[in-house]
């Protein structure tokens, strides 16, 4: 059973006890349904309390539902069933109440929850909005600004705020069920307050809703559901309950069909898929108490504080003594920008800050669990560094390097006892981004391996196995998009164009803005490796810049101008004069380019590389390489990755765009991973 009734006293309570979250089965609601049918008839109930057991009240949807047909009770009758009960209900929260476990709680007279619950509807994350009526009774019970913001994004609010709001009645502590009776039997004997569906909503008028447009529409670049959500919210304001909940279902019902809602619950599912790998089932992760650091750069200080803010004493190791005061420093600096911010209280910070040490002294590595280098990239330097690790460390401790590009046999070839080495590749800024590559040498042992997952676990981060390759998934993708960058530049698109192109497409930055942000150098250093191995990297224009120092925002000039201590790009004369001259001694024919074509010619060589990427085992697994471009590089979520978003194209048609570029020249062919997936239509 998975809903079962209780008496205490007059009241019964519902318990929903559905591991692991209680979402919303059918049986769930088969269940609330009977419920509420057999307390109806039960004269000596007097109110009806609803609990969850585990770790959470209902917490959504059950997404092993998605995508098949809806089989009754269908959720928003059975809200409409709960909020007509003859006896008042009240829901008792604890963990999350999202989506339609929010909206089952809006169904109900009362809301009492503890302060540790959050209370949300994030549908707009999946593409939809929500379908049992939140869009309607939640402005009912917050007002119209509050439910457009929650909404809107999908961001839940805590308790306390949630009462602040007017979304739950009282914040309570102690035994959830004693409390949430105890509300309920003394709110009863008063006067009962009109159900959510009663109550009066007021319209904010016009230009609330033009602003609300304007402001969804920026922050949503390119996304359907959040605007969709916002139309819900004005009928609700505009019209009548029933109308309102009529445009709802059939905007959700629109919603659940669309490509993005597919692109958005590709990427749900790849998330939670790549946490927990099967091959590693079984195999027990090492501890992990204390960590370390080697090199307080850029890296090195974001992920001291990514491991800090999960409450790991972190150690900072440095060459000497005016580094490691550097290094210091710019841990100091990330967590005072976030007190200034707001993010965290000054008092957190003083905390986070005071829990990174730092040391010059190997022998301070002696009791770390986990030792993860980030000093400069080069091989010379990072054996030396292994050598030493090898040495200071605990035998069993797991050492990993965060190198962007260099091979990590080569790193480890010195080390003793080379199975507890392996990459973990951190994206900057580390404490920030989501997205590790955890690459495992030939030599790292399972459990070895399982750490690093446990680890990105641990700090709420996404892990992609990654194999062995110059880049390995993602800056692999990266150095083929430069290049298609580089052929555009030299037929014809400006920076501006192809930029703009690229922002059109749904990236937050444009391809040039963004190496202009990192430094023009990491290139130039990878390309430098790859001449010393003998191959011909392609980069006649970024050659050119660098070769002027022009090596992006740290030198006030890359790809654009930048003003004194401006960030915004300036378009430069010259690197037009450049790109010219590239041009003259290249011999590149000139042509007209569309948006799309300029997309065509950076995304699909993504995909193809992709496919490679695939074909040579350095993924397992297709939805990988779609979570490294949207959790590393920025690829827009809602279009599910480039392997989903070619998938949903059309692969034919890729492998068509991809084939009429390569015989211009300006592309590579399709490989044949693609050229066979175009057969079936799928990866
Ligand atoms: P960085 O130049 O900002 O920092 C390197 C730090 O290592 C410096 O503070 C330096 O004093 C220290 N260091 C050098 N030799 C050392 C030694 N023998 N012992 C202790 N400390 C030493 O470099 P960044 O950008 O932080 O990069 C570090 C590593 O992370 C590189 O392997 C890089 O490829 C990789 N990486 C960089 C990303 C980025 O966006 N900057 C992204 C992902 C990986």
């Amino acid at each position: 059973m998975v809903v079962a009734i209780a008496r205490r006293g007059s009241f019964a309570v519902v318990t929903v006890d559905s591991p692991p979250v209680n979402a919303l089965s059918q049986a769930v609601r088969q269940g609330l349904w009977d419920a509420a049918e057999a307390l109806d008839a039960d004269a000596s109930v007097e109110g009806v309390v609803l609990v969850c057991a585990g770790r959470t009240f209902i917490a959504g949807a059950d997404v092993t539902e998605f995508g098949k047909p809806p089989v009754p009770p269908h959720l928003p009758d059975l809200v409409a069933r709960i909020e007509g009960a003859a006896k008042p209900w009240t829901a008792a929260i604890h963990g999350s109440a999202l989506g339609g476990g929010l909206e089952v709680a809006l169904g109900c007279r009362f809301r009492v929850a503890l302060a540790s619950a959050s209370l949300g509807l994030p549908e707009v994350t999946l593409g939809l909005v929500p379908g049992a009526g939140g869009t309607v009774r939640t402005p009912r019970l917050v007002g119209v600004e509050a439910a457009v913001d929650m909404i809107t994004t999908g961001k839940p609010v805590k308790a306390e705020k949630a009462r602040a709001l007017g979304l739950v009645d009282a914040v309570v502590d102690g035994d959830l069920t004693d409390a949430a009776i105890a509300f309920a039997s003394e709110a009863i004997g008063r006067e009962l307050p009109p159900a959510a569906r009663e109550r009066e909503i007021a319209d904010p008028g016009e230009t609330f809703w033009d602003e609300a447009r304007a402001a969804v529409a920026k922050r949503a670049r390119g996304e359907v559901a959040p605007l969709k959500a916002l139309a819900c919210v004005r009928r609700a304001a505009e019209s009548g309950f029933a109308d309102a909940m009529a445009f709802e279902r059939e905007t959700f019902l629109a919603l659940r069909g669309s490509p993005q809602a597919a692109a958005l619950r590709h990427i749900f599912f790849a998330e939670r898929a790549a946490p927990r790998p099967p091959e590693l089932a079984g195999i027990e992760p090492r501890a992990l108490r204390k960590a370390a650091v080697v090199g307080g750069g850029t890296m090195g200080a974001g992920i001291a504080a990514a491991l800090r803010d999960v409450g790991l004493p972190v150690v900072l190791i440095e060459r000497d003594a005016e580094a490691l005061a550097r290094g210091l420093a710019n841990v100091r600096s990330i967590y005072d920008g976030a007190a200034k911010r707001g993010r965290i209280t000054p008092a957190l910070a003083q905390d986070r800050i005071a829990g990174v040490t730092g040391s010059v002294d190997d022998a301070a590595l002696a009791d770390a669990d986990i030792v993860i280098e980030a000093v400069f990239e080069d091989l010379d330097v990072k054996r030396a560094v292994f050598a030493r690790l090898g040495a200071a460390c605990r035998p069993d401790a797991v050492l990993a390097t965060n190198t962007s590009y260099l091979d990590p046999r080569a790193i480890s070839e010195g080390l003793p006892g080379s199975e507890r080495f392996l990459g973990l590749h951190f994206f900057s800024p580390a404490h920030v981004m989501k997205l590790i590559e955890i690459v495992p040498a030939p030599s790292t042992a399972p459990d070895v391996l399982a750490t690093g997952f446990a680890l990105a676990r641990l700090l709420g981060k996404i892990p992609v196995r990654a194999g062995i390759c110059d880049g390995f998934i993602g800056n692999r993708i990266l150095k083929g998009s430069r290049v298609q960058v580089e052929k555009l530049l030299l037929s014809g698109a400006t920076p501006q164009r192809i930029d703009a192109a690229m922002k059109g497409f749904g990236m937050p930055m444009g391809p040039l803005e963004a190496q202009d942000l990192s430094g023009l150098d990491i290139s130039a250093f990878q390309r430098k490796a790859a001449r010393a191995r003998g191959e011909t990297p392609f980069a006649p224009v970024a050659e050119r810049l660098c070769a002027m120092n022009r090596l992006g925002q740290k030198t006030k000039g890359g790809w654009y101008d930048y003003a004194e201590g401006g960030r915004a790009p300036i378009p430069s004369p010259e690197v037009a004069r450049q790109i010219a001259e590239a041009v003259a001694e290249t011999g590149w024919p000139q042509r007209a380019w569309t948006d799309a074509e300029i997309v065509d010619m950076i995304v699909l060589p993504m995909v193809n590389e992709g496919a490679r990427i695939l074909e040579d085992g350095i993924a397992l697994r297709v939805s990988d390489i779609d979570l490294v471009k949207v959790h590393g590089y920025g690829f827009p979520r809602w279009r599910g990755g480039p392997m989903h978003d070619a998938q949903a194209r059309g692969l034919a048609e890729i492998v068509a765009v991809l084939d009429g570029l390569a015989a211009q020249g300006l592309a590579d062919a399709p490989s044949p991973l693609l050229r066979r997936a175009a057969e079936t239509g799928h990866f």
